[in-house]
């Protein structure tokens, strides 16, 4: 396994990997849903390549980038285990150097849902995604369906920017008793680590709800509503039941629908959905 950090040094190593070439985009502090991805493109591709970066421009002024947790000699020894061939760590310096005025804006979709409160992070998102495709030149990329609102933002913008990388979405890896994992968990005291469980168990209420034949929106919302509302050390910010493709609240009888939701346990904010159809 090769560690690099410059750009130079990445394209080098780039040149021998064998075809097809799958990526990993992490921020690091590595977690069973993060080696998930890495496994299955261990699975489907010729090399892997992994790469750690605390990318600035997604997080707001008042979120968490100063303490977001980060242990890279722990992270490398967890991708070596899982057989990577590559992996690249850039500097700020490397990715957003002096006079940096270039963004990649993905609209609609951008503007609900998380886009909506947390201004600006899906044009970091794209932006930064945008430049370790264009440095790292995948035939795949692997995605967390826990991140829900990403993976639909990057299928839109590499179909609408040409980018000939095929996107895989992998299911969300949770914890025994249900909550999603999330590298912001390490946040949560035990008060609130158990509290949070309420999230997974309201979302799985729309789940057998929809499975039982209920198909109406703001039914299928009421359940979680309803769930989350028992537990006071959560803080609901927003429960959606929108369209999987546009990300569109729906209202009405549905076919399909994702439901997501964000809330507040403690000073944390935790993010999770399911996909009915
Ligand atoms: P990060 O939060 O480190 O997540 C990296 C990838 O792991 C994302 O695709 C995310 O959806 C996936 N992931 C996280 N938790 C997961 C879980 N419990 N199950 C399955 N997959 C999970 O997402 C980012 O970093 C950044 O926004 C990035 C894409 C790297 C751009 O900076």
């Amino acid at each position: 396994m090769k560690v690099v950090e410059s750009i130079e040094d990445l394209r080098m190593e780039r040149k021998g990997l064998a075809y097809p070439v799958g990526f990993v985009p992490t921020m690091g502090y590595l977690h069973e849903g993060h080696l998930s991805l890495v496994h299955r493109a261990r699975v489907e591709c010729g090399s892997v390549i992994v790469s750690i970066y605390v990318n600035p421009t997604q997080f707001g002024p008042w979120e968490d980038l100063a303490k977001y947790p980060r242990d890279l000699q722990r992270d490398l020894r967890l991708l070596e285990a899982e057989g990577v061939d590559l992996i690249w760590t850039p500097s700020d310096e490397t990715m957003y150097p002096d006079g940096y005025q270039t963004w990649v804006e993905v609209e609609k979709i951008t503007k609900v849902l998380e886009g909506a409160i947390r201004e600006g992070h899906f044009r970091g998102v794209a932006t930064v995604v945008s430049k370790l495709f264009n440095a790292t030149l995948p035939e795949k990329a692997y995605f967390g369906q826990k991140d829900a609102q990403q993976a639909v933002v990057i299928r839109r913008m590499t179909r609408d920017l040409n980018f000939p990388i095929e996107i895989v979405v992998c299911p969300t890896v949770r914890e025994p008793d249900g909550l999603a994992m999330s590298s912001r968990n390490i946040y949560l005291n035990p008060e609130e680590r158990k509290a949070a469980v309420i999230l997974s168990q309201g979302l799985l209420k729309a789940v057998e709800a929809f499975k039982n034949g209920e198909d109406e929106a703001a039914q299928l919302r009421k359940a979680v509503i309803e769930t989350i509302a028992s537990e006071s050390k959560v803080n609901v910010q927003y429960i959606s039941c929108a369209d999987p493709d546009t990300l569109q609240e729906q209202e009405g009888k549905v076919n399909r629908a994702l439901i997501s939701l964000a809330a507040m346990v403690g000073k944390t904010r935790l993010i999770d959905n399911v996909i009915l159809e």
